[in-house]
């Protein structure tokens, strides 16, 4: 790169990060960054988002699903989808999902005269916080936002099509959301989210695929009574029994090479310190690179749910919220962009991802490519969550020289 190029890119890179922290502000809790699917915080980071969007030149508009999506160039040789998600698990870090977003916006205003389109598309919701599923976003630009899902509640009752309407959005407008014929591919470009690329002393990594995932919300059912009266004998305690099967999973989990189970939420009702639990509700994630284990673990942990919500007198039922497989990203466009991360001056280390993203539901679509940078401490899903600078340069000198190979390939 020139000297004025590589100014352009730390001026971009700084800009990038400025604008995360921006996003960072907008927040359903304040004093940390949540920020669900059709929040009210998500109408001020729409307003940024598409303010950032029209002074690199794209024509921006928010579709019924709620993605923000900005588009350049005049339908030539066809469209590259460059995208991340802008919704937040509770209390998160700034850049998760969101550091793609404004990436695809610096590239796009960074690369003039392409002869191809580029969307720039900030999804809705990845993180399936607010609804329970992941990924309603990703899902209406594959054209696959089922009516199931459409009509799922969350806490408060509400259903995702009331949600879209309560954003001042039409959900009879879906089909529209749909990526056109010209789509060519979606590309991603997302922090690591784990220690693998600080280990190694590497800036970027090339992703070859991302591993599977299980979701279930599960209930165990006993008897809430009183806590000074019940012997413990003759006690059904919901939250007893769940806290067993919780350390069975981390248990389990532990003997199977490469295998993660995780109950990230337990809710215990009517929730007195001088009440013995009658209802527990909690999740559980299961990934493995290889679906078969995944399944298989999946299916040995919700049984020995059963086996000791039965030894304990209590009804355990699950429902499954999620059954994504592994997908590999496309093997063509992989080797392009590890090639522009060579280019670019750094070197490209092939990996898995053990987080979902929007890029394993829009790769059963078109070409799908994926770029990861590295994450200080391995730190996300919390607030210490951070990038460096220079690894954001490196990013976006690599995205961009990707997005010019495609141009090349698709001219
Ligand atoms: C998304 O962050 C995931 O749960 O992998
Ligand atoms: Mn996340
Ligand atoms: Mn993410």
């Amino acid at each position: 790169m020139t000297g004025r190029a590589t100014d352009l890119m730390m001026e971009a890179a700084v800009q990038a990060v400025e604008r995360c922290r921006v996003l960072a502000g907008f927040t359903e809790e304040p004093g940390f960054i949540t920020r669900t699917f059709l929040s009210a915080p998500m109408h001020d980071v729409h307003r940024c988002v598409r303010q950032w969007m029209e002074s690199a030149g794209l024509q921006v508009r928010i579709d019924a699903a709620g993605n923000i999506r900005g588009r350049k160039g005049s339908r030539k040789s066809g469209c590259l989808y460059i995208g991340s998600h802008l919704d937040t698990v509770p209390r998160a870090g700034a850049y998760d999902g969101i550091l793609g977003v404004v990436l695809g916006i610096g590239i796009a205003g960074l690369k003039v005269n392409l002869p191809i389109d580029i969307e720039v598309i900030g999804f809705s919701e990845e993180e399936g916080v607010r609804f329970g599923v992941p990924f309603p976003g990703s899902l209406a630009l594959i054209g696959e936002l089922q009516n199931d899902l459409l009509a799922r509640r969350d806490a408060a009752g509400i259903s995702v099509q009331d949600a879209i309407r309560n954003f001042g959005l039409d959900p009879s407008g879906i089909a529209a959301a749909v990526a056109k014929e010209d789509a060519l591919g979606y590309f991603e470009v997302h922090i690591e989210q784990g220690p693998v690329l600080e280990s190694l002393d590497l800036r970027l990594g090339v992703v070859e695929s991302i591993i599977g995932q299980s979701r279930f919300q599960l209930t165990f059912q006993g008897q809430a009574n009183h806590a000074g009266t019940t012997p413990m004998h003759l006690r059904h305690d919901a939250l007893a029994g769940a806290a067993e099967w919780i350390a069975a999973v981390e248990r389990e989990a532990r003997m199977t090479e490469g295998l993660v189970a995780t109950v990230g939420q337990c809710n215990a009702a009517p929730g007195a310190g001088n009440v013995i639990a009658g209802t527990v509700q909690t999740s559980l994630d299961v990934r493995h690179s290889n679906d078969r284990i995944r399944q298989s673990a999946a299916d040995r942990l919700l049984q020995c749910a059963k086996q000791i919500a039965e030894r304990r007198g209590l009804a355990v039922n699950w429902i499954t919220r999620l059954e994504q497989p592994s997908v590999a990203m496309n093997p063509a466009w992989t080797d392009v962009l590890a090639g522009s991360v060579h280019a670019a001056g750094f070197s490209a280390h092939r990996m898995h991802s053990g987080a979902g993203h929007d890029a394993m539901i829009v790769a059963r679509r078109m070409p799908t490519a994926m770029l990861f940078l590295r994450s200080p401490g391995g730190i996300s899903h919390h607030p210490d969550e951070s990038v460096r600078l220079e690894d954001v340069e490196a990013a976006l000198a690599a995205g961009c020289a990707f997005v010019a190979k495609l141009g090349e390939q698709y001219a």
